[in-house]
């Protein structure tokens, strides 16, 4: 199978052949139609955080995708060849045409989205979903303040805390107000322009905290007593929440078949929604590291303002689809041919309706 691949810390991304996986009992083989970036491919790729992300090189990144079962391990009874599924991964990476994943961490995909905008769900929202409701105890009739609320696991925050009945305030860039209402937010804070904790009158139960640095120093202004900080970036103090008599902890998201199902069923009843900011081809990685690199100064060797770093992305994830491009079809079409068995006479037909069904495929989603 053609897979994206690292071969070294901060080095290039190639995109050539490798081994096709063999799954274990317990696992599942994806055929990939779609995967997501996410900022932790970056930092991971570049070795910043080597000593507690360690990756095993050349390594395949990806943390989430979507696609078509192509085998199930003997001990998997709720997955059948054909299923549509997406989830996260559990082991190699899903920038390639082929997964093996745990049964377990996986979910059928909402029949209503596509499987681009499927894959950009798995990561952001069951962070959001762990974020708010299992480390944040977030409650109907509850405030939650979520900094970072315009971006791929914000609005996911933003969406279902507003679904489970809670009040919902945002910190993001004023030009993000719109679109956060729209989703649920019940008010919109610029921090660009103003300082949260300064105009904030009431103090909030929960503070789910995307961003960080200052903004998580301040946050234990605006929380309750007893209240909790969830942080999905750096460690939280526990000098400062003892001070402030609140829990805080930084969480790390844990993959599950559950949440993502109970997500999906949102996303099927219309209550909560993805968004997908770009597709490139799965060939284009390089490409799409490059535009998200424009918000993570520093990581893989890119600077923000450098060629090709966008300017102001759109809401959402950016997301790798993979496809096949002619030449790789019309080859393609050729194993697919011989593999079938050319049959005397009609070798030109039996070619061309390779190549016709491949193209269907590469272009159908
Ligand atoms: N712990 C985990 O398991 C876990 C899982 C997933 C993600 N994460 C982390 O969570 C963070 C958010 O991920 P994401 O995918 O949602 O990122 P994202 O899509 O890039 O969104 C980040 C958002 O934060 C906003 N922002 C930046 N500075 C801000 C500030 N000072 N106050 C308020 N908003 C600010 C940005 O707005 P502008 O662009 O307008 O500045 C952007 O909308 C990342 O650091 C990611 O690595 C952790």
């Amino acid at each position: 199978m053609k897979a994206v691949r690292l071969l070294e810390y901060g080095g290039q991304l190639v995109f050539n052949d490798v081994p096709t996986p063999t799954i274990a009992p317990d696992e599942i083989l994806v055929k990939i139609k779609s995967t997501a970036v996410n900022h932790l491919d970056l930092v991971e790729a570049s070795g910043a955080a080597r000593q507690i992300l360690p990756i095993n090189l050349p390594w395949i990144p990806g943390h989430e995708f979507s696609g078509v079962v192509e085998q199930v391990g003997s001990d998997v009874a709720a997955f059948a060849p054909g299923d549509a599924v997406f989830g996260t991964t559990s082991g190699m990476g899903a920038y390639a045409e082929y997964l093996a994943v745990k049964a377990a961490v996986i979910a059928r995909k909402p029949t209503n989205l596509s499987f681009e905008e499927a894959a950009s769900v798995p990561v952001a929202s069951q962070t959001a979903w762990q974020g708010i409701f299992t480390h944040g105890h977030l409650e109907k009739g509850q405030t939650i303040l979520i900094h970072g609320g315009a971006g791929a696991v914000g609005a996911y925050a933003v969406q279902l805390a507003s679904h489970a009945g809670a009040t919902v305030i945002a910190t993001a860039s004023g030009d993000d107000e719109a679109y956060l209402n729209f989703i649920g937010a019940n008010r919109v804070i610029d921090y660009r322009k103003v300082q949260f904790e300064k105009v904030l009158r009431e103090k909030v139960d929960v503070v789910f905290d995307l961003v960080g640095g200052d903004t998580q120093k301040r946050s234990f202004l605006v929380l309750k007593e007893g209240g909790h900080l969830v942080a999905a970036t750096q460690p939280v103090s526990p000098e400062e929440t003892a001070r402030h008599r609140v829990s805080g902890a930084m969480m790390r998201l844990a993959p599950s078949g559950d949440v993502l199902f109970r997500v999906a069923r949102l996303l099927e009843e219309g209550t909560i929604r993805p968004d997908v900011a770009n597709v490139y081809a799965l060939q284009d990685a390089a490409q799409a590291w490059k535009d998200i690199a424009g918000n993570l100064p520093g990581v893989h060797g890119m600077t923000p303002s450098g060629p090709g770093a966008a300017s102001r992305r759109s809401h959402g994830k950016i997301v790798l689809r993979v496809v096949w491009r002619e030449h790789e079809i019309r080859s393609r079409a050729y194993e697919l041919y011989l593999a079938r068995g050319a049959q005397p006479g009609r070798e030109l037909e039996d070619w061309l309706q390779a190549e016709r069904e491949l193209t269907a495929e590469a272009t159908g989603g």
